[in-house]
């Protein structure tokens, strides 16, 4: 399967690992790759950014989120289901981002809480393009939701629903239910919000009752149900989708007035070789599989689908040295600045911004940051970048700025929104 952004499809580079057999390696596509040498994003020469940003800094091409949004309306438009996409911006708020992709009238916005619900708002999302779920909502959250009644809220516990009705009552309102079935990319336990074990996210079906009778309490009307089952999925997990979307059919069975189902986020993007990216011809017809049967129209709001490979993290190589028997890579970026590597296991894989011409050494990459944690990639094939050089971390352009923290005060970084 190609690449889901249709004017970018990527050339046969569905195999390799870093490139070094002479296969194209496994992420590259015609905006991503070395050209004359130089790797650039779009048009930006990503090492000349570097140069002029300082590093670290991020840089995301906003064209390549507008193309794969196209693409997801496509797949469900081809197969016949009535839709909204929300786009998470927990993945990435840039202002400058949201502005654009507002202002582009493509999508709405999912938000979690209601400082994102400010962001999104003041970035140019009318209240009724954006969508609220948010988790532990506490007296002043719910006093905000109520300021803004064309939001679309879902809610995920009982003592929300109650407070929010007492607040709102008539209000129309959305269910977080939990399926009690889970999702997310090559199995990984820590990215599934629902499944084996209980989880903090949303209503299980055997307190259903007690919701409805809360809602109808406060004249709430439960219009929408909204799950999220997990990230990160591709081709191989849509088994799993399925099994989700049955589940949830056991709650839309007992709301009389389910007008839409939200299917959360959780749509990945390759990380390894050997990953191909997700079939959208496959994933809608799974969902239209399902909902297609019922008259409801279809909510999706993905983050990382969109943004995640839109965006890069540009570091500087700050030494390389041996200790024992492994040759460590330093960079000026640590963990602090992309952290799903170190909190989800997720792969990372830095790559020389201009390849030198060198042997490939196989060394441990690792950020500034003084927590054994902060380490980028283990026994990971390099050309013998040299102090000063620029590394390029792909898959950045998701939970990368916007998971950031300054821990050791490090993490003081720039960043730069391509919009062409
Ligand atoms: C409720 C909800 N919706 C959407 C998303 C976006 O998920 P993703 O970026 O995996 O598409 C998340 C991520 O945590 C979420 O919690």
């Amino acid at each position: 399967m190609s690449d889901p952004a249709a004017v970018e499809d990527r050339p046969g580079a569905a195999a390799g690992g870093a490139g070094t057999d002479g296969a194209a390696p496994w992420w590259q596509r015609p905006d991503l790759r070395h050209v004359g040498g130089r790797l650039h994003l779009g048009s930006c020469d990503l090492d000349a950014a570097a140069e002029r940003l300082g590093t670290p800094a991020y840089v995301l091409r906003a064209p390549r989120v507008a193309a794969k949004l196209e693409a997801l309306h496509d797949a469900l438009d081809g197969a016949g289901l009535a839709h909204r996409v929300f786009y998470a911006i927990k993945a990435n708020r840039s202002p400058k981002l949201l502005t654009w992709l507002a202002a582009r009238g493509r999508c709405g916005a999912d938000v979690c809480s209601p400082e994102e619900l400010l962001l999104a708002y003041s970035c140019g999302f009318p209240e009724e393009a954006i969508s609220f779920t948010g988790t532990s909502l506490s007296a002043t959250d719910i006093e905000i939701l109520a300021r803004f009644p064309g939001v679309r809220v879902n809610l995920d516990s009982l003592s929300a629903l109650k407070r929010l009705g007492a607040a709102c009552p008539g209000r129309r309102i959305g269910l977080r239910i939990n399926p009690d079935a889970g999702i997310g990319y090559g199995g990984n336990d820590m990215l599934q919000y629902s499944g084996a074990a209980a989880t903090k996210f949303g209503i299980y079906l055997d307190r259903l009752p007690e919701a409805i009778a809360i809602a109808d309490a406060h004249g709430l009307v439960i219009e929408r149900i909204h799950f999220h089952a997990g990230c990160g999925y591709l081709d191989r997990e849509l088994g799993q989708l399925e099994r989700v979307l049955r589940a949830a059919e056991a709650f839309m069975a007992q709301l009389p007035d389910l007008a839409q189902v939200n299917i959360g986020g959780g749509l990945g993007v390759p990380h390894r070789p050997g990953d191909a990216p997700l079939d959208l011809g496959r994933w809608a017809a799974a969902v239209a599989q399902v909902l297609g049967l019922h008259s409801v129209e279809m909510a999706v709001e993905p983050g990382d689908f969109l943004v995640k490979d839109a965006g890069v993290l540009l570091a500087g190589v700050t030494y390389a040295e041996r200790r024992k028997d492994v040759d460590f890579l330093g960079l000026d970026a640590g963990f602090n600045l992309a952290m799903e590597p170190a909190f989800y296991d997720l792969p990372c894989a830095p790559v020389p911004a201009v390849p030198r011409d060198a042997p490939e050494t196989r060394y441990t990459v690792v950020g500034n940051v003084n927590e054994a944690l902060d380490k980028w990639a283990e026994d990971h094939p390099l050309p013998a970048p040299e102090e000063g050089d620029t590394m390029v971390l792909i898959n950045a352009g998701g939970y990368a700025a916007s998971m950031r923290s300054d821990h050791c005060l490090r993490g003081d970084v720039r960043e730069l929104i391509l919009l062409e």
